[in-house]
């Protein structure tokens, strides 16, 4: 694809003015005395740290009252950092607005879908669509960035602050009106809407704009494509709003790149990050990821990850936050274990962020967060964490080769997408059991398993280069979508789909005739009915794995279908469940089931070989390594990564050890947990 997003990033800069890579952390000196701000910058500097994200939550500082200013705190914490030679990520600091402003404008408060008001005393409690909000807050904007203009320190711009993460659905009346505008905008006209809604369907016709509403709480399930439409209506108004921040910024500072913290990680799903960096509204992408810990925690981040760089468009981002050790927002909040501090991060470094950050600095000793790790926890810097962070800020140091290197794609890819994710979790489904993210997460694991590298791309990222295309619960499947992949297939490339996929069209309408609809003709299939199992409720399958959540009743329509594996039990014993067609020098494979990861891993080896995919892995390291590889003009730098608790021999494996405990003598051997990172050059 070709990007809108800048190239300009905030690299840190070594003495003889090359690139380093970024470090450092969430940094709230409003929280402490002007003493401690003198102890932190020391501390910063032994630590490495050389660029911190600045006043996030300083408004009611910043702005005492509606008519009085305090800057002067704020220069004094900017000029102590550029004397340290810290670089400052500024926040625009809209992030919470202060009480004042709450008890005179409480219409900026969010509303729910059930009408009742999220009252101020947390943070985030804003509409997206609030012109009084707005106005405030772009009035902050505009302050800080005129202050701040000519400032040495200032890096970047962070517009206000994990936008959604409290305030993605606000069901107000602003939210009205912004709704009904935004559906004049995509219909035209109210035949086209009534269509697109279904509105057929129990009495709904719309015969005024005005009529129209979010889907607030109703008597029973609301219009699907209503839900869908305030979903993508939702991530766009907030979007919007992360524009209106960014050309303030732009205006007085043309020469200082925005961004935002993203939150790909977990099950947060209401922002299209896709669309938002796909439609440049930051001029670089950052994000923030935290661990949730479970069997596949460390998957997660590297998926992750992963997608972050998809958004990137395979450039350099930036990790805006992530935890040094617990977090306080868990049922169970875990420390993390030795060693796990650096290979977290570097594990984003090795699927291309190119800044690592903590929030925060210093351990909160009041509010929310007292509990939540930092770089400076509550027992000082004489601690584990503080000496571990300073230990990777000399390991960061160390990779600055790395800082500017592109991800080098992969030769199989697991398609992502946010329409699909919010489509096929809508309520009157088939089950309520399907994961969307969970079924997509499986396939990276497995391929893990397997030990073969994959990019997780977008709808956005053309297939072309990839031999190997999975597209995991492709729900949502609109013609032109349809077009690409079967052009994809038929031009050589092996496609991989799932159980749900192709079923519905833009407007969540059934594709009719059998499904998968939209992909029927390609997979040679045919399905006259889906059949969800319980929760407890299993269907094995004659190739030794065992299918959940999900079976279909599959009719074989064309003959250039081979049935890779069939139902042994369950209501379909005896019938396909999971089948295989060629198209010309390419394929197109269905699995109409959930294997998860350790059955997806069984089958991925014939699906790969299939299409001449190998591990790039000696056989000793496959699924106990991972593997992700960055470029430069002259090098390759291979990261390595033991996943499991017991050293690891890489037989074969050579090149310069930049970092990694690997010995350096005849074969190198990963420790346990460990990450090594490796330099060849690209002659050999
Ligand atoms: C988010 C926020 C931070 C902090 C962390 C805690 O990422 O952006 O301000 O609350 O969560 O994990
Ligand atoms: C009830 C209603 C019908 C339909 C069915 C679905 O019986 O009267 O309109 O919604 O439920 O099961």
């Amino acid at each position: 694809m070709t990007t809108p997003l800048t190239s300009r990033f905030p690299y840190a800069k070594g003495p003889d003015g090359s690139r380093r890579l970024g470090y450092g952390a969430d940094y709230n000196p409003e929280q402490w005395t002007r003493e401690v701000w003198e102890e932190d910058v020391r501390l910063m500097r032994e630590a490495g740290v050389n660029v911190v994200s600045l006043a996030i939550f300083s408004w009611a500082r910043l702005q005492p009252t509606a008519d009085t200013w305090d800057f002067g705190w704020l220069d004094e914490v900017m000029d102590l950092l550029h004397a340290g030679g810290i670089g400052v990520d500024l926040a625009t600091a809209t992030a919470s607005p202060p009480p004042w402003l709450t008890t005179a404008h409480p219409e900026i408060l969010p509303v729910t879908a059930s009408g009742e008001t999220v009252w101020p005393g947390a943070r985030q409690h804003w509409r997206p669509t609030s012109p009084v909000f707005r106005a405030h807050a772009l009035r902050l904007v505009r302050e800080m960035a005129t202050r701040y203009a000519g400032h040495p320190a200032l890096v970047a711009w962070h517009v206000n602050n994990e936008l959604g993460c409290h305030n993605i659905h606000d069901y107000s009346d602003d939210a009205a009106r912004a709704f009904r505008a935004w559906l004049r905008a995509r219909y035209t006209t109210l035949d086209g809407l009534n269509h697109a809604w279904g509105t057929a369907f129990w009495s709904q016709r719309y015969s005024d704009w005005e009529q129209l509403l979010p889907p607030r709480l109703a008597a029973s399930h609301p219009n699907p494509t209503q839900q869908l439409d305030f979903k993508r209506f939702s991530s766009h108004a907030l979007k919007e709003y992360l524009c209106a921040e960014r050309d303030v910024l732009r205006e007085i500072t043309p020469d200082v790149p925005v961004t935002t913290n993203f939150m790909v990680m977990g099950g947060t799903k209401g922002m299209d990050y896709a669309d938002w960096a796909g439609s440049g509204a930051v001029d670089f992408v950052a994000n923030d990821h935290y661990v949730v810990p479970g069997p596949q925690d460390r998957d997660e981040l590297s998926f992750s990850a992963n997608l972050t760089s998809a958004l990137a468009d395979h450039r350099p981002w930036f990790l805006m936050e992530h935890s040094t050790s617990a977090v306080n927002w868990q049922p169970v909040n875990l420390a993390k274990r030795p060693g796990d501090l650096a290979r977290d991060s570097l594990l984003h470094v090795a699927h291309g962020a190119d800044a690592v950050c903590f929030f925060q600095w210093r351990q909160s000793a009041a509010g929310a967060e007292k509990y939540h790790s930092a770089m400076v926890p509550h027992a000082g810097p004489d601690s584990e964490v503080f000496r571990a962070a300073a230990g990777l800020g000399r390991t960061l140091s160390v990779l600055a080769p790395v800082a500017g290197t592109v991800r080098e794609p992969a030769r199989v890819a697991v398609l992502f997408d946010w329409e699909s994710w919010w489509a096929s979790e809508q309520d009157s489904h088939p089950t309520s059991l399907l994961d969307y993210r969970q079924e997509a997460l499986d396939w990276y694991s497995a391929l893990l398993a397997v030990g073969v590298r994959a990019d997780i791309i977008t709808t956005r990222t053309g297939l072309e280069t990839y031999d190997v295309v999975i597209a995991p619960v492709l729900h949502m499947v609109p013609a032109t979508l349809a077009k690409d992949l079967t052009r994809y297939a038929e031009g050589g490339g092996h496609l991989v789909t799932t159980y749900f996929s192709g079923v519905v069209d833009e407007n969540d309408h059934i594709w009719l005739g059998g499904h998968p609809g939209a992909l029927r003709e390609l997979l040679g299939i045919r399905v006259e009915e889906f059949g969800p199992l319980l929760g407890d409720d299993s269907a094995d399958l004659d190739n030794s794995t065992t299918g959940t959540v999900w079976t279909d009743r599959i009719t074989v329509t064309e003959p250039d279908v081979r049935v890779l594996a069939r139902y042994r039990t369950g209501a379909y014993a005896g019938r396909p469940a999971v089948t295989r067609r060629t198209t010309g020098s390419g394929s197109a494979t269905y699995v109409s089931t959930r294997l998860g990861r350790a059955g997806l891993a069984s089958l991925l080896p014939e699906l790969l070989t299939a299409a001449g995919v190998e591990s790039e892995l000696p056989e000793a390291a496959r699924g106990r390594v991972e593997l992700a590889v960055r470029r430069s003009a002259d090098a390759r730098f291979l990261f390595l990564v033991n996943r499991t608790d017991a050293p690891v021999p890489l037989p074969g494996v050579r090149g310069e050890v930049l970092t990694g405990d690997v010995g350096t003598e005849g074969e190198l051997v990963l420790p346990p947990r460990e990450i090594a990172v490796l330099r060849r050059p690209l002659t050999t």
